[in-house]
């Protein structure tokens, strides 16, 4: 026997006596229900659809973009340094702005000026000395910084970046955490760094932080970094909000699988908080719902359900659903009934619509119909009660205005089940 067959024969025994003793037939483990994991039946790409994903664009910005772009100016110049404080409620797009802008720039101003880019959040460093750190870190991932004093940390920053005569900009993101527990200090030694020492344009400062909680903290501040750099930006409304969650959706899901109407639903969802991340999230739950519930005999299409089906954990509703519906009048109800009849298997109808259906609901309830004029109050207090949401779109061509009818607060087949039980009583 040559070695090698002996070797050969040693790793045959070797195998059979794995394969007799300890190795269990796959057929025995049940994963059939992973089947669907990585299928990409509707999700291509999963990673747009996560938070910390960075657009190379950003939609519906413009303006704020502008904004910040005009407070850093002059940043190309050697000498220069920038400030700019950005407030806004929650999931305005503050971070991912400040992020992008401080992306581009740096691609902006190669060959010109080498910008460091140091984005600490505070949420998650909150005393001065472990900002310094972080900012050091971002630059220096190696620095030592064990026992290092404050004004020690800073004159190594200040080092560093003259060394390779680099900028720095750092942006100070959630910046309440900090000034709740350590105060403001550091902020003004970071725009002191170059202070007592030659030359200048060290650092430049963004703060970013959710508006109301700064402004209580820190008016000070505000004034300190000079009133004009203070960019406040709005919360998002609907057709933001839909412009963001079609953005991701055209990134992250496979063509065919969401329909305008679908993101339209999303984005009225995500409205009354005017919140990106919840636009995406809610997306991204419809997405994985549609996904999971995929067969071979399955449409490929998000459905209303879908966008619906994480609610309860995404806490999006305001109202429950019978204080929605409590004290209606009874043809409001039937009104109701015949919206949700509908939008149970599309995101939106028109107004024609929703007179045909009434008219079907109340033939079948016996009823005779109410005046056009009424069931116009109805729809109104529908409204009102956040039922519904109306949109009206000019159809191309110009003259004829339509409005759109769509549910995105409630499931219709749940408002739709409460309603028949009530009927029946009050019928
Ligand atoms: N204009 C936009 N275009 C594309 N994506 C956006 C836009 N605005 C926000 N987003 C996305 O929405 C999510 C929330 O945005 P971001 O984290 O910037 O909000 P924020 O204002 O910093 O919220 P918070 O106050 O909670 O810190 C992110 O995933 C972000 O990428
Ligand atoms: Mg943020």
């Amino acid at each position: 026997m040559k070695s090698h067959d002996f070797a050969n024969s040693k790793i045959i025994h070797k195998l059979k006596r794995i394969f007799n003793n300890g190795w269990r037939k796959p057929s025995v483990v049940m994963t059939g229900y992973l089947d669907r994991i990585g299928a990409g039946y509707v999700i291509e790409n999963p990673e747009p659809l996560d938070f910390d994903f960075i657009p190379t664009e950003l939609v519906c910005r413009e303006d704020f973009q502008m904004k910040l772009a005009a407070r850093f100016a002059s940043i190309d110049k050697q000498e220069a340094s920038c400030r700019a404080i950005i407030t806004g409620p929650v999931g305005s797009g503050k971070t991912v702005l400040v992020k992008t802008f401080c992306r581009d720039l740096k691609r902006h101003l190669v060959n010109r000026r080498t910008i460091n880019i140091a984005h600490v959040n505070c949420r998650n460093a909150s005393t001065s000395t472990r900002v310094v750190q972080r900012i050091l870190h971002a630059i220096d991932p190696g620095h030592p910084d064990r026992g290092l004093s404050i004004g020690e940390l800073l004159l190594s920053l200040r080092k560093l970046t003259r060394r390779n005569s680099s900028h720095l900009i750092v942006i100070l993101d959630e910046v309440d955490h900090m000034l709740r527990k350590s105060g403001d200090d550091i902020l003004y030694q970071l725009l002191r760094i170059d202070e007592d020492q030659e030359g200048k344009g060290t650092l430049s400062l963004i703060l970013v932080s959710q508006e109301q909680v700064l402004d209580v903290l820190e008016t000070a501040v505000i004034s300190r970094m000079g009133k004009t750099n203070l960019i406040k930006i709005p919360p998002y409304n609907e057709n933001e909000l839909y412009s963001i969650a079609m953005q991701r959706a055209d990134l992250a899901l496979v063509k065919g699988s969401y329909s305008d109407e679908i993101i339209r639903l999303i984005a009225q969802k995500s409205a009354p908080i005017g919140d990106a991340r919840l636009a995406i999230e809610l997306l991204k739950a419809a997405a994985e719902s549609c996904e999971i519930r995929q067969d071979d005999h399955t449409d490929r299409e998000i459905s209303v359900d879908d966008v619906h089906a994480k609610d309860e954990i995404l806490s999006v509703d305001m109202v429950s659903e019978i204080d929605a519906i409590e004290g209606l009048k009874p043809h409001a109800m039937l009104v109701l009934l015949a919206i949700c009849r509908r939008l149970k298997k599309e995101s939106s109808m028109t107004t024609g619509d929703v007179e045909s259906l009434y008219a079907v609901v109340c033939e079948e309830y016996e009823q005779s119909m109410k005046s056009h004029t009424t069931l116009w109050k109805y729809l109104k207090e529908l409204e009102n009660r956040q039922l519904i949401t109306t949109r009206i779109s000019t159809v191309s061509g110009g003259r004829g205005r339509t409005t759109h009818l769509s549910m995105p607060h409630f499931l219709p087949s749940d408002i739709a089940s409460r309603l028949e039980m009530l009927l029946k009583k009050r019928l």
